[in-house]
C-alpha cells in the first residue's frame, strides 16, 4: 500500500507530483506529503488525510523545483497523523525519503540509530530509520546510491524506498523489494512511481523494476542496478492505455464507471482468447492433455473479492474437467502447510498482482514444485512475473477500491480455463464447448441491456439503505456471489453484512432472523431453485424483509419476496456474470445514500502489499 511518486526534470516538480499523488490515492489516503529540492534545501509539507488536504497546506506557497519526491499513506506503523505522514528526513535535514512497505528489523535499527548515532525519531513510523540510515550514509561520500545501497544492505522487509538528497541534487534514488515500482521514461524529465496511472499523462515508456533493483534517476538518464550494482539492461515496457482509461469520464465515481464498463471488459477478456474457429487459444500457455491428466490437484488461491472469483472457477473447472480444485484464502494458506508437489496446478487471482498474500502463497507452491498460472489484470505485476504462465483479464486499469470489473473478467477466466481444460481431457462434448462459447459471448450484451435498467436498483437502495445489519444468503454458485454482494456492500457502506450459504441458515444464523431484517436472497440457479424457496419461506416465518434476485420468469418467488430483482435469463453456470452486477449496483447506490466515500473507503486500500 501506499503509492510514491518522484520527478526530476525541467518542468515544476510539485504540480507532477501532486497529480501522480491523486492517481495513486487508491494506494492509501491516511495522509499525503511532497518534498521538493529548493534552492539548495529540503522543503517538506505534509498533512493528514487525502490529498486535498496538502494541496490546501501549499496553496498560495512559492514551492517552485525541478526536482522532489511525494507520497500518499496507508497507515501501518503509527496513526495517520501530520508527523506520521511521509517524507520523513534525516537528522541533518539533508536527505528525505518516502516509503512503501514495511521494515520487519526497524526497531533494532531504531535502536542503533538513537544509541550510536544519537538521532531523534520524531515519527512513530517504521519509514524514518531509513531517512536516519541514509543520512548518516551520506556522511561517508557525498554520492546518493552510494548512500541508499548501504542502507538498503541493513533493512529487512518489504520496500519501495525514493530518496532524494540536498548533497547530490537533481537525482531520484529508489530501491524495490517486493513492492511495486516503475521508472517513466521522458525527454529531460524522468519519472518514479508506484504504478502506471501516475504516469500516463506525462510518459508512456517505462521499466518495470524488479526486486532488489536500483534505479538511478536524472533529467536526462535512468539507471538500473541489479543487488550487487551490476548495469542492468531493461527492455522498455509500452503502455497501451490511455489517459482516458485512469479517469472518471463524466462518472460521479470510478466505480459506477467501472461497473459500466464490465460488457466491455468480458468481451475484451473472451476475444483475446478466441481463435477464427471460435476456439479457445491460451497463446504460449502450456496446458496439454498429457499434463492436465498429470495434475492430481488443483488450487485456486487470492484474497477478498478475487476469492470469491475463486470459489466460482472451483465449481466451474471440477465440472468441466473433472480435477479436484481446493479454494484458500492465500493468507492461510501459506501457514497450513498445504499438500503441493509437482503434480499440483496453482492458480493465482489477483487484480493488482501486488497483494503480498498472494504472492507470499504462489511462492510457497512454486517452492514445493507446483506449476504456477496467474490470473491478473494489472501487466507485468509481480505475480505476473513470477508465475509460469499468466492469463490476463483484459478490465482496463481498476481504480476505485471496491473491485467490480476485474471481478467479472476474473469470472470470465475461469469460464475459458475449465472449457479449455474439459475439451483437452474429454470430459465435456465438442458440443457443450461449442454452445457455452456461445452463451458466454452473449453476456456482454446482455449485461449491457440490464445495466440500463440501474434506475431500478437506485430506488431499492432508497427504500433500503438504512439498515444496520444485511444477510446475503444462496444456494451453489449463488452462494459464492452472496459472499462477493455481502463484502461489496460491508466495504463501502460500512453496513454489517453476512453472507451464508441458504441450506445452513437453519443450523445457526437463522438465529439472528427478526422482524425486518433484511436478506438478499439469491435464486438463479434452476435446479436449486424450489430448495431457495423453502430457504426464502423459513425466514420469511420469522418476519425477514427479503430482495430477491432471480432469473425472469421465474416469477413464482414474488410471492415469497418483499422485492424482486430479475437478471436475464441464462443457463446456471453463467448466472454469476449477471447476478453480482445488481448487488455491485445495489451496494454503490446504498453507500452513496449514506454519504459514504465510495471510492476510498475508510481503513481500506486497494493494493494491500502488506500481510
Ligand atoms: O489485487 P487483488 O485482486 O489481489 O486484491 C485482492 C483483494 O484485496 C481485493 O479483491 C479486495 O477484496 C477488494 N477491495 C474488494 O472489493
Amino acid at each position: 500500500m501506499c503509492g510514491i511518486v518522484g520527478y526530476t526534470g525541467r518542468d515544476n516538480a510539485r504540480d507532477i507530483i501532486i497529480d501522480g499523488l491523486k492517481k495513486l490515492e487508491y494506494r492509501g489516503y491516511d495522509s499525503a506529503g511532497i518534498a521538493l529540492l529548493i534552492d539548495g534545501e529540503i522543503n517538506i509539507k505534509k498533512h493528514v488525510g487525502g490529498i486535498e488536504n496538502l494541496e490546501n497546506l501549499i496553496a498560495g506557497e512559492n514551492l517552485y523545483s525541478h526536482t522532489g519526491i511525494g507520497h500518499t499513506r496507508w497507515a501501518t506503523h503509527g496513526a495517520p497523523s501530520d508527523i506520521n505522514a511521509h517524507p520523513h528526513a534525516s537528522e541533518d535535514g539533508r536527505v528525505a525519503i518516502v516509503h512503501n512497505g514495511i521494515i520487519e528489523n526497524y526497531v533494532e535499527l531504531k535502536e542503533e540509530l538513537i544509541k550510536k548515532h544519537h538521532v531523534h525519531f520524531k515519527s512513530e513510523t517504521d519509514s524514518e530509520v531509513v531517512a536516519h540510515l541514509i543520512g548518516i550514509y551520506m556522511q561517508e561520500s557525498d554520492c546518493l546510491e552510494d548512500a541508499v545501497f548501504k542502507a538498503m544492505g541493513r533493512m529487512r522487509g518489504a520496500y519501495a524506498i525514493v530518496a532524494v538528497s540536498a548533497d547530490d541534487p537533481d537525482k531520484l534514488v529508489a530501491v524495490r523489494k517486493d513492492a511495486p515500482l516503475i521508472a517513466g521514461l521522458g525527454k529531460g524529465s524522468n519519472f518514479i512511481a508506484s504504478d502506471i496511472p501516475a504516469l500516463l499523462k506525462y510518459v508512456k515508456e517505462i521499466y518495470l523494476i524488479e526486486n532488489g533493483e536500483m534505479v538511478v534517476v536524472t533529467p536526462d538518464s535512468v539507471k538500473i542496478f541489479d543487488e550487487n550494482r551490476n548495469p542492468v539492461k531493461r527492455d522498455v515496457f509500452h503502455v497501451t492505455w490511455d489517459v482516458d482509461a485512469a479517469e472518471k469520464e463524466g462518472y460521479e465515481h470510478f466505480m459506477l464507471k467501472e461497473i459500466f464498463e464490465q460488457p466491455k471488459g468480458i468481451s475484451e477478456t473472451i476475444n483475446r482468447r478466441l481463435d477464427e474457429d471460435g476456439k479457445i487459444k491460451l497463446d504460449g500457455i502450456s496446458l496439454t492433455k498429457e499434463e492436465l491428466d498429470r495434475f492430481s490437484r488443483i488450487y485456486i488461491v487470492a484474497c477478498g473479492t478475487a476469492y470469491h472469483a475463486g470459489l466460482v472457477g472451483k465449481t466451474i473447472i471440477e465440472k468441466f474437467a473433472k480435477i479436484p480444485v481446493e479454494v484458500d484464502v492465500a493468507s492461510e494458506f501459506r501457514y497450513r502447510d498445504p499438500l503441493v508437489d509437482e503434480n499440483t496446478l496453482f492458480i493465482a487471482i489477483s487484480q493488482s498482482g501486488e497483494t503480498l498474500d498472494t504472492l507470499a502463497a504462489l511462492r510457497e507452491a512454486k517452492r514445493k514444485g507446483a506449476r504456477i498460472l496467474s490470473v491478473v489484470n494489472v501487466v507485468g505485476s509481480s505475480v505476473a512475473r513470477e508465475s509460469d504462465d499468466v492469463f490476463y483479464t483484459w478490465a482496463g486499469p481498476e481504480i476505485a477500491v471496491a473491485s467490480t470489473k476485474a471481478y467479472t473478467t476474473q469470472l470470465t477466466c475461469m469460464y475459458l480455463l475449465g472449457l479449455y481444460m474439459g475439451l483437452q481431457r474429454g470430459t465435456i462434448t465438442e458440443e457443450f464447448y461449442r454452445e457455452f462459447i456461445e452463451d458466454l459471448s452473449a453476456i456482454p450484451q446482455k449485461l449491457g441491456d440490464y445495466l440500463k435498467k440501474k434506475g431500478e436498483i437506485e430506488a431499492l437502495a432508497k427504500l433500503l439503505y438504512n439498515r444496520d445489519q444485511v444477510f446475503f444468503i444462496g444456494r451453489g454458485l449463488d452462494s459464492a456471489i452472496a459472499y462477493e454482494g455481502s463484502l461489496k456492500l460491508k466495504e463501502i457502506s460500512y453496513i454489517n453484512s453476512f453472507a451464508i450459504a441458504a441450506g445452513e441458515l437453519k443450523h445457526g444464523t437463522i438465529a439472528l432472523m427478526e422482524p425486518g431484517t433484511l436478506v438478499l436472497a439469491l435464486a438463479t440457479q434452476d435446479f436449486l431453485y424450489e430448495k431457495m424457496i423453502s430457504n426464502i419461506q423459513e425466514i420469511k416465518a420469522r418476519g425477514a424483509h427479503v430482495l430477491s434476485i432471480a432469473k425472469e420468469g421465474n416469477r413464482a418467488i414474488e410471492s415469497q419476496s418483499n422485492e424482486v430483482i430479475y437478471i436475464p435469463p441464462c443457463r446456471d453456470e453463467l448466472s454469476p456474470l449477471l447476478s453480482v452486477v445488481p448487488l455491485q449496483l445495489f451496494s454503490y447506490y446504498v453507500a452513496k445514500e449514506r454519504g459514504c466515500n465510495i471510492d476510498k473507503p475508510k481503513n481500506l486500500a486497494k493494493s494491500v502489499t502488506v500481510e
